[in-house]
């Protein structure tokens, strides 16, 4: 599809094979991902009318003119009054961006701004949202704020060709979720067990390298566009796990984050920072950070402050506490209501907000324990909590109890706050879903999660993420990688996880589809439906592929401890982490049940309670999450357990070996580096797949001694 011999540089053209290298001190080619130059084909060929002023209205001018001078358009622009042209020009244009308060706005604007209050009433776009309309021959774009005219640009360029359709019907567009943000998990220093990105998975970090800024921002202010595309408003640039000098970012190495901020502004993104809670011992030198202590509450007030004199948009502090070895108000005998209270009220003057995180819970475990549950934990610390957090405090909430699993019940924490503002945490980052060597398009996961209904009505995690203030946070995949994402095909995630925390009810395939479209425009090549269609192919049911092929019916993990990829059955059994299978002779799963097991199902309200109570009910993805099962038990498709593990498991791996087989029909169509690229993570994934397969239907065909009914072979 493309030229792979055409000059490129970021964001102006594909990837050669050249590029395909790891990024190194001199400047490499990067890809261009959904926001190649022919995304623009259709708004950079059109003579456009910006109206409006202010650094994001610029970035619109400054987009437009870009894909203007490629394709042969013209924008011209307006300011406020005092520019307005004597004679309307707005004859002479075909698409108009326009703030509603740039008075007097071009006709076809007015008009459309009189349509949405006719029909919205006023203030219905909101911080960031916009309209899209035709009248006549002209289509506009009508924000109230700026970052609305950004977003309604990149919706523009997501459209093509089919915004200038005549018939065009009017549309509405309004963020379902407030803060859609990407958290960083970049280390500044290079950890001597986690690396500079920990659970990274595309080479280093795209802020920092050795202990330093990366010192060229460009990369960072690209990240941002390609963010703003997708609707990402926020991001913390540090690891939740904050060591020594990642805890400098807050005082005296303030300096790199605001410089951080400054390329991001522009794209409407904003930063926030992940902080030590005990900061005010190990940076200030007072001898407590007591979140009741006077010294301690002025410290934070005043370092603050300092923040925000260098970032006054600053978005606020993101604070992992009481987990995995990370300080917290349990040191000094204090809830984590009255920690997370701290920081707000340090925040509260300047509108920032903490991200508060519910990843609470007993990692230092006695396995021979069989009555405590990790899965209780984050409910049992936050529940009674409720109502007791500042309103500027999000409590950020992985999205399954346990840690982001192919597969998992939603968090019984989403049903239990109502007086708490929240955010969902899933993970973009491929940790346990193939770490970037693997195929596996996880909107369709996400989709599900968003889409639940802890009461079994009209609200969603969707709907609750969406409630005041609420948010929806992915754990960032991108590194200094020429394809962002180390897997060229991962990008994917990025972008779907932006468009559904812009809109969670969009259709994970079709958000599929636009990536594609964008992604790999029609190239000389010729092959585009191919493409298309390998690539729907390919990705549309790879999360599945790859739940088939590793930890069977939601039991989870199974993975190689510490760096968690490929298989290992037992690799956590016997550890004090709390994630266990409890495989015997007889059977697998883990009881959580009232009647019997850990009580953990009476954390969810009606219906689940019950549905997950009940050995017939329990949905089969999650049997084993749930009830500890004999291998004979038989699941609602009448399959049972044992045979389901090696159906299931056989036939996953063919399924990656088909991916691979699919994927070779796109060479030459493709830019060769990125084909090769994939192809060599195709054949890791086969490789992968396979052994997963091997060990997991081996341990239980020899804890179980019962035999495959169709009679494959088991090593
Ligand atoms: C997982 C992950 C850690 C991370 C943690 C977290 O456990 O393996 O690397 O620090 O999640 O979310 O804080």
């Amino acid at each position: 599809m493309s030229d792979a011999a055409a000059p490129t540089r970021f964001g102006e053209g594909p990837l050669s094979r050249a590029a395909a290298r790891t990024a190194g001190d001199g400047p490499v080619d990067v890809h261009s991902a959904w926001l190649p130059p022919e995304a623009f084909r259709a708004v950079g060929s059109r003579r456009a009318l910006v109206c409006g002023a202010g650094t994001l209205v610029g970035t619109v001018r400054h987009e437009l003119a870009r894909a203007c001078a490629r394709y042969g358009g013209t924008v011209a622009w307006r300011s406020g009054p005092a520019d307005a042209a004597p004679e309307d020009r707005t004859g002479a244009v075909d698409l108009v961006l326009a703030l509603s308060t740039a008075a007097p706005l071009p006709a076809p604007a007015a008009e459309v701004a009189e349509e949405c209050r006719r029909r919205h009433g006023a203030g219905a776009l909101g911080a960031e949202g916009f309209a899209l309309a035709r009248t006549g021959d002209v289509t506009v774009v009508l924000a109230e704020e700026p970052a609305g005219l950004l977003h309604g640009l990149f919706h523009v360029v997501r459209l093509g060709e089919s915004a200038f359709g005549a018939g065009r019907r009017p549309e509405r567009h309004r963020p379902a979720v407030r803060l859609r943000m990407l958290d960083h998990w970049d280390n500044v220093d290079v950890h001597p067990v986690m690396g500079q990105v920990e659970r990274g998975y595309a080479g280093g970090s795209i802020f920092w390298r050795d202990g330093s800024p990366r010192g060229d921002l460009t990369r960072v202010r690209d990240y941002g566009r390609l963010l703003a595309a997708c609707g990402v408003n926020a991001v913390s640039v540090n690891n939740v796990n904050v060591h020594a000098t990642e805890a400098r970012l807050l005082t005296d190495r303030l300096g790199d984050v605001a410089a951080i901020a400054d390329v991001l502004r522009p794209y409407g993104i904003r930063v926030h920072l992940s902080v030590t809670f005990a900061a005010p011992v190990v940076l200030g030198g007072l001898p407590t950070a007591d979140p009741l202590d006077a010294g301690v509450r002025a410290w934070w007030a005043a370092t603050t402050r300092q923040v925000y004199d260098r970032v006054p948009d600053f978005g606020g502090y993101v604070v992992k506490a009481d987990s995995e070895g990370q300080p917290g108000p349990f040191t000094y005998g204090r809830s984590h209501a009255d920690g997370a209270n701290l920081l707000a009220d340090a925040l509260a003057p300047f509108w920032g907000v903490v991200h508060w995180r519910a990843f609470v819970y007993d990692h230092r475990q006695d396995w021979r324990d069989r009555s405590t549950d990790r899965a209780r934990a984050a409910f049992d610390h936050f529940a009674p909590l409720d109502g007791r957090f500042r309103p500027n405090v999000v409590l950020q909430v992985k999205h399954g109890p346990m840690d982001f699993q192919a597969r998992e019940p939603v968090s019984p924490v989403v049903a239990a706050m109502p007086a708490t503002r929240l955010a969902v945490e899933v993970q973009v980052t491929q940790e346990y879903t193939g770490q970037q060597r693997h195929v596996c398009y996880l909107a369709p996961w996400w989709s599900e999660l968003l889409g639940f209904a802890p009461w079994g009505d009209h609200r969603t995690v969707a709907a609750l993420a969406a409630g005041e203030g609420g948010g929806l946070v992915g754990v960032s995949n991108v590194g200094d990688d020429p394809f962002w994402t180390g897997h060229p095909l991962a990008q994917a995630n990025l972008y779907a996880f932006g468009r559904l925390a812009w809109d969670p009810r969009l259709d994970p395939a079709a958000v599929l589809d636009e990536w594609i479209g964008l992604t790999f425009p029609p190239g000389p090549a010729g092959g585009h439906d191919l493409v298309r269609r390998t690539l729907h192919e390919m990705m549309d049911d790879s999360w599945r592929t790859y739940e088939r092929y590793t930890a069977p019916l939601g039991v989870g993990f199974m993975v190689r401890p510490g760096h968690h990829y490929g298989p290992d059955v037992d690799g956590y059994e016997y550890t004090p982490w709390g994630t266990y299978h409890f495989a015997d002779r007889d059977g697998v799963g883990v009881d959580r049940t009232r009647a019997s097991g850990t009580g953990f199902t009476g954390q969810y309200p009606q219906p689940w309670r019950d549905v997950y109570e009940s050995l017939d009910r329990c949905p089969d993805d999650l049997l084993l999450f749930f009830h500890h099962v004999p291998y004979g038990h038989v699941l609602h498709d009448g399959s049972t357990v044992i045979q389901h593990i090696y159906d299931t498991h056989f036939a996953g791996a063919e399924e990656a070996a088909a991916l691979r087989a699919r994927w070779d029909r796109l060479d030459g169509l493709l830019d060769p580096g990125l084909h090769t690229r994939v192809r060599e993570r195709l054949d890791e994934q086969v490789r992968c797949a396979e052994e997963w397969r091997d060990q997991v239907n081996a341990y239980f065909f020899r804890k179980s001694g019962v035999p495959d009914a169709r009679g494959r072979r088991i090593p």
